[in-house]
């Protein structure tokens, strides 16, 4: 497979730390080899110095790593902790009246919590949860607009041991009753709605959608009041958030938990199958969280940090939700969607409120940057001093604007490999430190062994040849399992060198000077906007349809998106001949089977597929027509060849 993969891109620039930055955390290009030389010579006691230093325990560990189970790994196995307390509670006498959370709604409505308000209402929520019969290893989930309270509940579950499951709001019904049935959940947090785009996300009707088609397991349903627009509540499982607080104490007791147990389960999209529960720890995680927060983001105590990304994410669990906490950081929440009232709406945030670091998705930056200069160049971004990039791979004209625009040359750039598997970030400049290129991750942060390797296992050192990307040793934030299923875990992620290494399913390669540059996806998983989706879940999605008897997904460049879904569909014309727009109402299936992220931008209806002899969908060629490249495959294998020219005729133009 890596003999396929040849790098198209040739970016020469670099560029050196800007002189205006200073940074605070990791100060020289010494520190950061002195950082990377000890956790080579010794891991184990890299990580526990940090797991000592930088994380509050109730008892502390005596074991730092054990490899016992592997690759399901454990971390300071036997020290208890509870992230709220590390999030919360031991800032009080320091930080009490600082403030924790900066928040501003779509229609302009702002609030701000200090960490004080924070901390009594986090305590409030647990204590509501523990009255409706919530308690330790208990699965909660979240269905939430992005607004304090999304925080505050996950906050309040890791307060009280149990394990919250975040669903983005953008999900269907389908979607979030298959992951209350795969976590078995006994609560549902939402909200009456949310606003966004100028409209109200209707969460509750969703939920109660959801909650008939299945999620029998779910006894109460929490519901917070954002919009003030009437939802039907049922009597004896819907409660309103405000009246199941009201009576209840400021002060909860955290529930100590080992370092092991699961802080929250994940969902993210596969090549095959259901979407993956990846089941996260308590103190791996929150120490993966804290650190990359100094080293990446640089984040002290003056600073301003907005994570754009939404809860729903890990983006939002790590950079939102824990990671700036537990480093009594002030973060900045934004409801809404960037367009609204006009595109200018992140930077008048960013001016308003005084934004020191703000990171968000290649698709936004790209996005933002076709509206023109203009629109930034009437707000003061002159509070920025430090901007950042995840989900997809940056093309170098977006990362250009960026640093120009936005940053106004001024500010480094972190562009942050990793994934929701992975925790925390993996591969970024250290800002400051380290001369960046644009659309390279750079290097890996310390104590993570990044490594690309050909299909033997061998490293592959600087050249313009791609493999895989993997990594080498366990790290302290990576996900434990898959919720509910080992072996998935164990097959997904680590059978292909023997267990040996954990295979991230991205493509990269390395240049003359050592920086990693991902390529892509190496398996069936497109990024959409930043996010992944199987082309499998749109497939079945597709094939669910009555219409439909066959369906192949795949993906092609998009402008702002970065990859759009195309599908190509076999219908039954018996059933198809009654609907006169019946690409349309497939694009509405798919929306309300998965969620508007599923959207096809594309779909084709063909007569057939190509497939290989022992029937297999080619995808690349349906990939090479969807790309409208030459097809330079071999096609000898197609079973049925007079088949592509139909299907390029069917084609838009
Ligand atoms: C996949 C993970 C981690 C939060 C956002 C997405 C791609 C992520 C980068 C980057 C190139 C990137 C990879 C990865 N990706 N960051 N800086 N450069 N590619 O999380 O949904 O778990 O997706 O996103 O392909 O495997 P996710």
């Amino acid at each position: 497979m890596t003999q396929d993969i040849h790098s198209i891109l040739t970016e020469e620039r670099k560029f050196v730390p800007p002189k205006a930055f200073t940074p605070r955390r990791i100060r020289s290009a010494s520190q950061l080899e002195s950082l990377r030389q000890s956790a080579r010579s010794d891991l184990e006691g890299f990580w526990g110095k940090l797991a000592k230093t930088e994380l509050d325990w109730q008892t502390p560990f005596s074991h730092v790593l054990d490899r016992q189970n592997a690759p399901h790994f454990r971390w300071f196995e036997d020290g208890n902790l509870n992230v709220s307390f590390n999030c919360l509670d031991r800032h009080l006498s320091t930080r009490g009246n600082k403030t924790a959370i900066i928040f501003e709604g779509e229609q302009g409505d702002t609030e701000t919590l200090t960490y004080h308000t924070l901390y009594e209402r986090v305590c409030r929520f647990a204590n509501a949860l523990k009255k409706q019969g919530v308690g330790k290893g208990d699965r909660v989930i979240l269905y939430m607009p992005m607004i304090p309270e999304a925080v505050i509940a996950m906050q309040a579950c890791a307060r009280i041991g149990a394990i919250h499951s975040v669903v983005f709001g953008g999900f269907s019904a389908e979607a979030l009753k298959d992951r209350i049935e795969d976590t078995k959940a006994c609560c549902l947090i939402t909200a009456d709605g949310g606003h966004r785009g100028g409209k109200i996300i209707e969460l509750k009707k969703t939920a109660d959608r959801a909650l008939e088609l299945g999620g029998a397991t779910v006894k109460n349903v929490i519901v917070f009041q954002r919009t003030g627009k009437t939802v039907p509540m049922i009597s004896g499982r819907d409660h309103w958030w405000h009246e199941i607080v009201s009576d209840c104490d400021v002060a909860c007791e955290p529930e100590w938990v080992n370092s092991e147990h699961p802080l929250f389960i994940l969902y993210t999209s596969g090549s095959t199958g259901k979407p993956k529960g990846l089941q996260h720890s308590s103190g791996g995680y929150l120490l993966g969280a804290t650190m990359t927060c100094q080293w990446v983001f640089d984040l002290d105590d003056s600073d301003i940090f907005w994570c754009t990304a939404d809860v729903g994410w890990i983006t939002g669990h790590t950079y939102v939700a824990y990671g700036p906490l537990s480093n009594g950081a002030t973060i900045m929440m934004y409801e809404g969607a960037p367009t609204v009232p006009d595109g200018g709406r992140f930077w008048k945030i960013c001016e308003k409120h005084r934004v020191t670091v703000f990171y968000t998705a290649p698709t936004a930056i790209r996005a933002l940057m076709k509206l023109g200069d203009d629109v930034p160049n009437r707000y003061d971004l002159s509070s920025l001093r430090l901007l950042g990039t995840v989900g997809e791979p940056i093309n170098p004209e977006a990362w250009m604007w960026y640093h120009r625009v936005i940053g106004q040359s001024r500010c480094p750039i972190v562009d942050t490999w990793w994934q929701t598997e992975t925790g925390a970030i993996m591969a970024s400049p250290i800002p400051g430190v380290t001369a960046t290129k644009p659309g390279s991750c750079t290097q890996p942060l310390p104590g993570i062994d990044l490594d690309i390797v050909d299909s033997e296992g061998n490293s592959i050192q600087a050249s313009d040849k791609g493999g895989y990307l993997v990594v080498r040793q366990p790290w302290p934030s990576m996900a434990r399992t898959i919720w509910g299923d080992d072996q998935r875990y164990v097959d997904t992620y680590w059978s292909q060198f023997d267990g040996k290494y954990y295979v991230a399913g991205d493509s990269a390669r390395r240049d003359s000077d050592g920086y990693f540059w991902i390529m892509g996806r190496l398996d069936d998983v497109l990024n959409v906007s930043g996010h992944r989706l199987g082309t499998m879940e749109i497939e079945s999605a597709l094939v669910a349809h009555p219409c439909v008897v066959e369906a192949a997904v795949v993906g092609f460049p998009h402008d702002i998106k970065g990859e759009g879904i195309h599908a190509f569909v076999v219908t039954k014309p018996s059933e198809t001949q009654q609907d006169s727009d019946i690409v349309e109402t497939l694009k509405q299936w798919v929306v309300e089977q998965i969620g508007a992220i599923a959207r096809p931008d594309v779909i084709v209806l063909v007569d057939n597929l190509p497939k290989t002899r022992s029937g297999k969908i080619m995808r690349r060629l349906l990939r090479s027509i969807a790309c409208k490249e030459k097809i330079s495959q071999d096609t000898s294998t197609l079973e049925n060849e007079t088949i592509l020219s139909q299907i390029r005729a069917a084609e838009p133009n």
